[in-house]
């Protein structure tokens, strides 16, 4: 059996989780699950990233000590992940003990490699980026992510050698052209090397919370140094042993487009310098933009992924956040356009299909499904369907795997608006469009499940399956013909009532 680990990037726990966060997590969550379908032994990873200068400003700003403010909103985010059914493996946190063992156990090894010197550093510093930048990438003194001022920040402490890395890494993209994906990130991360790597200042000693430098306890590590090793915590790195390898090296790093540069350039140096295994693939989404703008606590813009699961259901907020953007692009988010999608996708077309096909059986044939017939008209499209929706997930396709799977939701619609069973008396020619829709359903039920788990399992179970859609492998699971007939079809209330707005 094939293994699949896959990360989120953690989350800063400055502020509650807003459905930026939510569409990473949804989005990882619903390609693992598509993975375990594949059958792949999936352990897939999220969590909150607590040390650092920008969560002790929040916490002061509060009055409070940043543990608890870490705790607190730590505990928010995986509210959020479990409110949104996403099914992680691990959740970590950078507070954990385990994790300050492996973050010791990694930069000792760097440092005994002879990669980390000390040395003095001058630069212009983002506390919201936890990153220096350069002079000439500061336009007016903002920095060029968060468009809020810099400061100018100056300090004795340890680096790490990455510009000794530019060669090695600029070899192993071109090894392996996918590790970046899409590509045009992939191109932003090769000139970025190629422009030229200074060396990264990777400890403070000007506050403390953070992880201490094991052979310079003054200092605590720079926030990315430790936060970027969580995906080795993970993996059980802090073990101390062999054990990691289980794991590692990751499958499948999940981020947004603006932390490719730590994830992509500076993420495998250091891999390389302690002679690590480099993770398979970074892929970076788009952000999730309110208005045109993105999130912030400043612009008072965020969404809370808690209202809208209350207001819309899980299903409904996940099959929007997958849906809605392709992978890879900015995609704007508004209450509207979540109705608009509701009502097309899941109301229309999805749920008045379910209700519809269970109605009929019910009037029709006593409330026992018939079975499918083998050369029915729905047999290509939805072999077609199959086989287009399982490239789209492999290739983290989402958004085009879904509108692959709702080909059929449309096309099984269309059978029976053309038979118009509804009109005509129990015989052939009704069982046979109803086991067809049967069959439609249990297969759209496989497809759909990565995004809509619930509703999927719901659909499983209203047309008398056994176990749950999830548990299901594909490819065997969508060849058409599994329906086996005979069984109690259930009607019930609609699995997505039409909203107003
Ligand atoms: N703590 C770092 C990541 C460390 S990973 C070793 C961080 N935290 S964050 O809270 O700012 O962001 C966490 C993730 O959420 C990032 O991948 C980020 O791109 C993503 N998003 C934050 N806001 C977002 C949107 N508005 N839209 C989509 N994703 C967004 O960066």
């Amino acid at each position: 059996m094939a293994r699949f680990f896959a990360t989120t990037a953690i989350a800063y726990v400055n502020d509650a989780p807003h459905v930026g966060h939510a569409y990473e997590a949804v989005t990882g969550d619903a390609i693992c699950r598509w993975r375990r379908l594949a059958g792949d032994q999936v352990h897939y990873v999220t969590g909150t990233d607590e040390y650092g200068l920008k969560n002790q400003r929040a916490a002061e700003a509060k009055g409070i000590d940043p543990q608890r403010l870490a705790d607190t909103n730590s505990a928010r985010f995986r509210e959020a992940a479990d409110v949104l059914e996403v099914a992680y493996d691990d959740f970590i946190r950078t507070t954990d003990e385990r994790h300050t063992r492996s973050v010791q156990r990694f930069l000792q090894v760097i440092y005994d490699n002879g990669h980390i010197e000390e040395g003095t550093y001058e630069g212009l510093y983002c506390v919201a980026c936890e990153a220096y930048y350069a002079d000439e990438e500061v336009a007016d003194g903002n920095c060029p992510v968060h468009g809020r001022p810099v400061e100018r920040m100056a300090e004795t402490n340890w680096f790490f050698r990455l510009s000794r890395f530019e060669d090695q890494l600029l070899d192993w993209y071109e090894r392996h052209p996918d590790f970046v994906v899409p590509t045009t990130r992939m191109n932003e991360v090769v000139a970025f090397v190629r422009s030229g790597l200074r060396d990264l200042s990777i400890s403070r000693g000007t506050f403390s919370w953070g992880v201490p430098l094991p052979w310079d306890t003054s200092q605590v590590a720079w926030v990315w140094f430790d936060a970027l090793p969580n995906y080795l915590t993970a993996a059980g790195y802090a073990e101390g042993d062999d054990s990691y390898r289980q794991l590692w090296p990751a499958d499948l790093h999940l981020i947004g487009k603006d932390i490719i540069r730590f994830h992509a350039v500076f993420w495998p140096a250091m891999l390389l310098a302690a002679e690590l295994e480099l993770p398979r693939r970074v892929a970076a989404h788009g952000w999730l933009l309110v208005g045109g703008e993105k999130m912030s606590k400043t612009k008072l813009n965020q969404i809370s992924p808690f209202d809208l699961v209350a207001d819309f259901g899980v299903d409904a907020v996940r099959y929007h956040l997958l849906r809605a953007t392709p992978f890879g692009s900015d995609g704007d988010i508004s209450y509207e356009g979540i109705v608009a999608r509701y009502n097309a996708d899941l109301a229309n077309n999805l749920g008045n299909l379910v209700s519809r096909v269970a109605t009929m059986v019910d009037n029709k044939c006593g409330g026992i499904g018939p079975a499918p017939r083998p050369d029915s008209p729905l047999a290509a499209v939805s072999m077609e369907v199959a086989a287009a929706a399982a490239e789209a997930w492999d290739a983290l396709a989402v958004s085009e795997g879904l509108e692959q799977t709702w080909r059929l939701v449309r096309q099984t619609n269309a059978l029976l608006e053309a038979a118009e069973p509804w009109k005509a008396e129990r015989g052939p020619v009704v069982d046979a469009v109803l086991g067809d829709s049967l069959e439609a359903l249990r297969i759209v039920a496989v497809l759909a499940s990565p995004a809509i788990p619930c509703a999927s399992a719901e659909i499983w179970t209203r047309i008398g399956l056994d176990g749950s859609p999830c548990d299901e492998r594909v490819p065997e699971a969508t060849a058409w013909g599994g329906y086996p007939g005979g069984r109690r079809v259930t009607r019930a209330e609609p699995l997505f009532p039409r909203r107003k707005g």
